[in-house]
């Protein structure tokens, strides 16, 4: 046989020439390349492997059988091969001292680029991530002064583009974040489930445009709230529970009506996954996904990205009142309770947020629940590393991708990351 055709299933777009840097901070002695088939629809990509012609059973003869070689050897006359390299020498003064009585050495295994790669644990691939996106009404695409890097892009033009080059080295999830104009801000929200709203609006144009495009949704009240709340704030500062879920069901149902894949409620109410997952339900959508956001941790870590919606609470802070916010990023076990909650009510995915401070939840989510987990490396985490690289006191590219494996290592399966576009070039060998 001279080739053989695997078919991997690929809804994602053709990745350009994926280079498997199988170590992170460490050049790939062997570069693996998967030369994508693009067709048409882009649903299989194809690996073609060809085996090697000199198999057919037409071996070359050189002129000496098999029989005469093994012959030779036995006679004594051993053929010459390559000298075995002298051993390296130490520098004068190094101390001349017996070996460690040591049976395990674990450089050993360490020794060689290619014995790294063999036994690299995890793997960090652009399928991995889901990207971000800041949304506007606006045709310019706006700069976020504490994100640098970020925009708040123009639903029709910048976003489009934004998203086109994400699939283009293989990010093919985004999670779509609005910026909603103040006129149309109110104590409850309501323009949450406008279904003629920024974010049905920009799923459909997304969707028209690239069909297999997964669409994350963020389901809670912040951004159409006239309180900058995730939830409808009573007299006395106490976000209403049952009333603020009643609207987020309307706002998820009108999101997947619009073609979300999956909604992620993050504001923490009691019962919210149960009810949207019935709300949903109800209108035919069983199979649109909800990623819970199950430990959200009152982080200052937010900071970054309240600037970039101009959603920062009016008044108070999120930890008094957003009740389901695991009150003070000193609790541990209280994720459990939260994870128990969402596992029994339906959710699909069960998110950690910010990420890289949080690490111990994501691992004690992974190792107690099946279900996938996902990391949020939120805007505070990656500003730091923009700003640290900016200033030269770290290397951006080398902590971004060691940051993004850590949280593989802990145990995320996707990671939403704003480094998403970045951190794909940089797996795909591209420089910039
Ligand atoms: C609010 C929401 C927030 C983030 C995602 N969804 C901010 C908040 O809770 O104030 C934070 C993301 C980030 O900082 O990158 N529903």
């Amino acid at each position: 046989m001279a080739s053989s055709v695997f078919h991997a299933p690929c809804g994602a777009p053709s990745i350009k020439q994926l280079e498997c840097q199988k170590y992170v901070g460490l050049r790939p002695s062997v570069t693996l390349r998967f030369n994508c088939v693009k067709t048409k629809t882009v649903t299989t990509r194809r690996l073609v492997v060809t085996a090697s012609k000199s198999h057919d059973g037409t071996t070359k003869k050189l002129g000496i059988s098999d029989a005469e070689c093994e012959a030779a050897v036995v006679a004594g006359n051993i053929p010459e091969a390559p000298p075995v390299p002298p051993k390296p020498a130490a520098p004068a003064g190094t101390p001349v001292v017996p070996s460690l009585p040591l049976s395990r050495r674990p450089r050993r295994n360490r020794k060689s680029p290619a014995m790294r790669a063999s036994f690299q644990e995890t793997n960090l691939s652009p399928a991995n991530f889901v990207y971000p996106l800041f949304i506007h009404e606006g045709e310019e695409d706006t700069p976020i002064g504490a994100m640098p890097g970020c925009y708040r892009l123009g639903w029709r033009h910048g976003l489009v583009q934004e998203v086109a080059k994400a699939r283009d080295v293989g990010v093919n999830s985004v999670v779509l974040f609005p910026k909603v104009p103040d006129a149309l801000k109110s104590p409850t929200g309501d323009e949450a489930y406008n279904d003629n709203g920024l974010v049905p609006r920009t799923i459909w144009l997304l969707k028209d445009r690239y069909p297999d495009l997964v669409i994350y949704t963020d389901v809670a009240l912040d951004p159409y709230s006239s309180d900058g709340h995730d939830g409808i704030v009573r007299e006395d500062g106490v976000i209403m529970n049952d009333e603020t879920v009643h609207q987020l069901c309307k706002q998820a149902v009108s999101q997947a009506r619009a073609g979300a894949d999956v909604v992620s409620p993050s504001d923490m109410m009691d019962g919210r996954v149960g009810a949207i997952r019935a709300a949903l339900d109800a209108e035919g959508f069983q199979h649109v996904s909800i990623m819970s956001y199950t430990a959200k941790y009152a982080s200052s870590f937010y900071g970054p990205f309240r600037e970039a919606l101009d959603s920062n609470p009016r008044f108070g802070d999120k930890k008094t009142y957003v009740i389901r916010v695991i009150e003070l990023y000193a609790n541990y076990r209280e994720a459990l309770v939260e994870a128990q909650a969402d596992e029994s009510e339906g959710a699909d995915i069960l998110l950690v947020k910010p990420g890289l401070p949080y690490l111990d939840v994501i691992r004690l989510l992974r190792d107690k629940y099946p279900l996938p987990i996902a990391a949020y490396q939120v805007s505070g985490e990656y500003s730091m590393i923009k700003a640290g690289g900016a200033l030269k006191m770290i290397d951006e590219q080398r902590v971004m991708m060691e940051s993004l494996m850590c949280l593989r290592r802990a145990g995320a399966d996707i990671i939403l990351t704003y480094f998403a576009l970045q951190a794909a070039r940089c797996l795909c060998g591209e420089k910039r």
